[in-house]
């Protein structure tokens, strides 16, 4: 799956030749998963035609202040389009559009748009050689990475004037290939290794029948699937759950016991940066599992069950520097004991629900968290999206481990 898949992409169009090549660029966003919107320059069309580009990217193409087909005059809205963009790619730049960019020009929607974007915004030039280097484009370069804007080189080759030399605009291939390695390359958690653990856990009675839990393990899968879009390497260890993970960073390690996860869980620890123990793993397993199916023979039945093992406590123990987090579900003194859990664990963090609020706790898809850090400052969140409880708890992390 490319980073670029559900991602918000405004591509700016300006009046170069290598403008027939942004048809192939939509393409390619768009076969990447990216939803797709084009602004035009209005000399642009000259080169391509805003058809080709809707057609292609599936939505409208704008290139004037107002709907031109429109008697009222509505205006295309150049703020909704800069703040609906995940990111902006000017493809290709003209030495033209550039020295605007650097110098705040905004005399067309694109560049309202460009003034407009709180985004990462990219760019290919695109031009003839001697334009390449004349010292006003270099100055525009200059100003524009100082600006923060990404600039997507242009290469050596063939040049419409008939030329040899640098200029060329990067082939859509390239740019995809640039986008999606300086995406990677600036995720907040690259290169880390999260250990999760997620779902309830089943204790055999018998052959047949298990002691389980309500746990849904969607919170851990949320966190799983934020943390690999973070740019993680993932590990989940997970219970008896009925999800799937989308993301190809997650690796998934199925268990059923208590047992198991705790054996699981060590083994990926070592190699990990943060461990996250969402898990509702059962704390008492029946002491002896009966070979065959218990049957109904006696009016009641006598089940003995032994402590199992702390997985977080065990991994507190032995954690040194990895960021430990825990989880704590409590129905009365919440903020106490998870206090208490966190210090008694040796986390660096322990995420509190309370099954007193409402959307909050097992089987939900919403969740009301409050975050209480080795310190024990408290972070209290509002009821959200289990999706957006991970990211909550993701960035706190990020900021703790980056302090
Ligand atoms: N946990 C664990 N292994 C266990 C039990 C719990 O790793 N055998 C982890 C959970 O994944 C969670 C945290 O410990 O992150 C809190 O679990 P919880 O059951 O709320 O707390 P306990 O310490 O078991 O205390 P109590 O049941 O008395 O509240």
């Amino acid at each position: 799956m490319s980073v670029l898949s559900g991602k918000n992409i405004l591509l700016g169009v300006t009046a170069g030749i290598a403008a027939y090549k942004s048809a192939f660029l939509v393409r390619l966003l768009i076969k990447n998963g990216a939803n797709v919107k084009v602004v035009m320059t209005p000399s642009a069309k000259e080169f391509v035609t805003p058809l080709t580009l809707s057609t292609l990217s599936k939505n409208e193409v704008y290139s004037s202040f107002t709907k031109e087909d429109d008697d009222n005059a509505q205006w295309n809205n150049h703020v909704d389009l800069a703040l609906w963009a995940n990111l902006i790619i000017i493809a290709p730049a003209t030495a033209n559009t550039m020295s605007k960019m650097a110098n705040g020009t905004c005399d067309n929607l694109l560049l309202a748009v460009y003034l407009s974007a709180k985004c990462p915004v990219y760019y290919a030039p695109a031009m003839d050689l001697d334009m390449y280097k004349h010292p006003t484009t270099l100055h525009s370069f200059e100003k524009l990475e100082n600006f923060g804007n990404i600039q997507i080189p242009a290469v050596d080759g063939e040049l419409a004037s008939g030329l040899v030399g640098p200029g060329r605009m990067a082939e859509p291939e390239a740019i995809i290939s640039f986008l999606e390695n300086d995406i990677l390359d600036k995720l907040p958690l690259k290169g880390k290794k999260i250990l999760i653990t997620a779902g309830p856990t089943f204790e055999a009675i018998d052959p047949v029948r298990f002691v389980g839990n309500h746990s849904s393990g969607k919170m851990g899968y949320a966190i799983a699937e934020e943390a690999a879009s973070l740019g993680a390497q993932v590990t989940l260890v997970s219970g008896p759950v009925n999800l799937t993970i989308t993301n190809s960073f997650v690796k998934v390690i199925n268990v059923t016991s208590a047992k198991e996860m705790y054996t699981e869980t060590h083994n990926y620890f070592g190699e990990c940066d943060i461990a996250i123990l969402s898990a509702a793993v059962a704390d008492f397993s029946p002491k002896e599992k009966a070979l065959q199916k218990i049957k109904k023979k006696e009016d009641t039945l006598i089940i003995e069950f032994e402590k199992t093992k702390d997985i977080l406590a065990s991994l507190g123990e032995i954690k040194k520097d990895k960021f430990l987090v825990g989880f704590a579900l409590e129905t009365e003194n919440e903020l106490e004991n998870a206090k208490t859990k966190l210090k008694k664990k040796n986390l660096d963090l322990i995420v509190l629900n309370s099954l007193n609020d409402k959307g909050a706790g097992f089987k939900t898809n919403t969740n009301k968290v409050t975050l209480i850090s080795k310190d024990n400052k408290i972070y209290p969140f509002e009821v959200k999206p289990k999706r957006e409880v991970a990211i909550d708890i993701l960035q706190h992390i990020i900021k703790q481990i980056y302090a």
